[in-house]
């Protein structure tokens, strides 16, 4: 494989150790993958970085690579932690936990990752149409690739902070343009009025994901417009937990346009959606948790403008968000509270022990929370966003 003089300089170990070893992980990688060269990449987002996932080798791993003197060299950001750092105690945690999970983002921010805390990256970054990256958490690489037209492959988060190292990518799957033309087509033309009406942009997600594996769809037939995040959120992120595609083509919605002659296409019916739906209908109990993907300061004021004016949530409502966006809503902290509604940071239902503060039983109105939830044993339920207001002030 072709490296230019600086590659060289960083396998053969001039730059330090972390460098070579950060070279020589993402040389394994380009092998393994058949790639010609490296590609330069713009920006890195790390995710798996929460205590509960990684535990104590995830931990000690990061420690070593920052005391080998370990440092990014694009702009790189941190995906969700375990807990909310200012309200660890409220969620239960004990303090063992949060004292691991804190050394593990102190790691991260002494390799140079800024310690951002959502999975939203593409809210906040500087990534434009074109940019190579290194990107891990799926929801973020389904939006970079399929909304903004950058270009990333779903790297795990070690890979990801190995290439933020070096500051380079395996020239490979969707990093080249051949590999980004549709291979199937998923029209939902059919049901589009239905999926409109009753926002089950969530399940259409899961569907596509499971229909379309490692392969790149076309989606037609869905009014997903860049006006609304809040929809293009919740379908690429179901369509990243059921599915291992980092690209989806929506009409309408993703800026590259290539013709799909050739390939199979499968037409969506309202059974495909309703027994998507079925495998979520697990409780009419239980807290409501909604933000995965972390919710956007305007998703958070279109709820609270959803809130009924007066009376309180009979069961607890959970949203999640950056801390960014948690700061600025400080002002509405006291009225949400009165609610019974609670605004958590730096993490979200997934990856928190939601066991220990919510219980077992959760309703949600994401694809991708449904589908993780049920996989650690709760009962959930999946409804739109508007529905999930509804049954807790009922
Ligand atoms: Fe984000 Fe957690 Fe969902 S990291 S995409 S809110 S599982």
């Amino acid at each position: 494989m072709y490296l230019d003089p600086e590659e060289e300089k960083m396998l053969d170990g001039e730059y330090g150790e972390a460098i070579a070893m950060a070279m020589k992980t993402v040389l394994r990688v380009a092998e393994a993958l058949k790639a010609e060269r490296l590609v330069r990449v713009k920006n890195a987002h790390i995710s798996g970085i929460s205590y509960k996932n990684i535990g104590d080798e995830g931990l000690q791993f990061l420690e070593e690579l920052a005391a080998k003197g370990g440092r990014v060299s694009v702009p790189s950001s941190m995906n969700p932690a375990g807990l909310d750092l200012a309200q660890w105690r409220n969620m239960g945690v004990d303090k063992g936990y949060f004292e691991k999970q804190m050394r593990i983002i102190n790691a991260l921010a002494a390799l140079g990752v800024k310690p951002t805390l959502t999975c939203t990256p593409y809210l906040y970054e500087d990534i434009s149409y074109g940019d190579h990256l290194a990107w891990s958490e799926s929801n973020a690489v389904l939006y970079a690739n399929s909304i903004i037209g950058a270009r990333s492959n779903r790297d795990g988060g070690p890979l990801a902070l190995f290439e933020a190292i070096v500051g380079r990518a395996p020239l490979a799957g969707l990093h080249v343009e051949s590999n980004r033309r549709p291979e199937l087509v998923i029209d939902f033309t059919s049901v589009s009025k239905e999926v409109e009406e009753q926002n089950m942009y969530s399940v259409a997600g899961l569907l596509v994901g499971a229909l379309t594996g490692n392969r790149v769809p076309l989606v037609r037939g869905l009014k997903l417009s860049k006006e609304r995040l809040d929809y293009i959120k919740l379908f690429l992120a179901a369509v990243g937990a059921t599915g291992g595609t980092g690209l989806v083509l929506i009409e309408g919605a993703s800026p590259e346009n290539y013709p799909a002659s050739g390939v199979d296409t499968i037409k969506v019916d309202f059974k495909m959606l309703r027994e998507t739906l079925d495998n979520y209908s697990g409780t009419d109990e239980g807290a409501i948790v909604l933000g995965c993907p972390h919710l956007s300061l305007d998703e958070i004021m279109d709820i609270i403008s959803r809130l009924p004016e007066n009376g309180t949530a009979t069961r607890k409502i959970f949203l999640y968000t950056s801390r960014e966006v948690y700061e600025a809503l400080s002002a509405y902290m006291p009225k949400l509270r009165e609610k019974n509604v609670y605004v958590f940071a730096d993490t979200c239902m997934v990856v928190s022990p939601l066991n220990i503060y919510a219980g077992k039983e959760v309703i949600t109105d994401s694809g991708k929370a449904a589908f993780y939830l049920k996989a650690q044993g709760y009962k959930v339920k999946l409804v739109s966003r508007q529905k999930a207001i509804e049954m807790a002030f009922t």
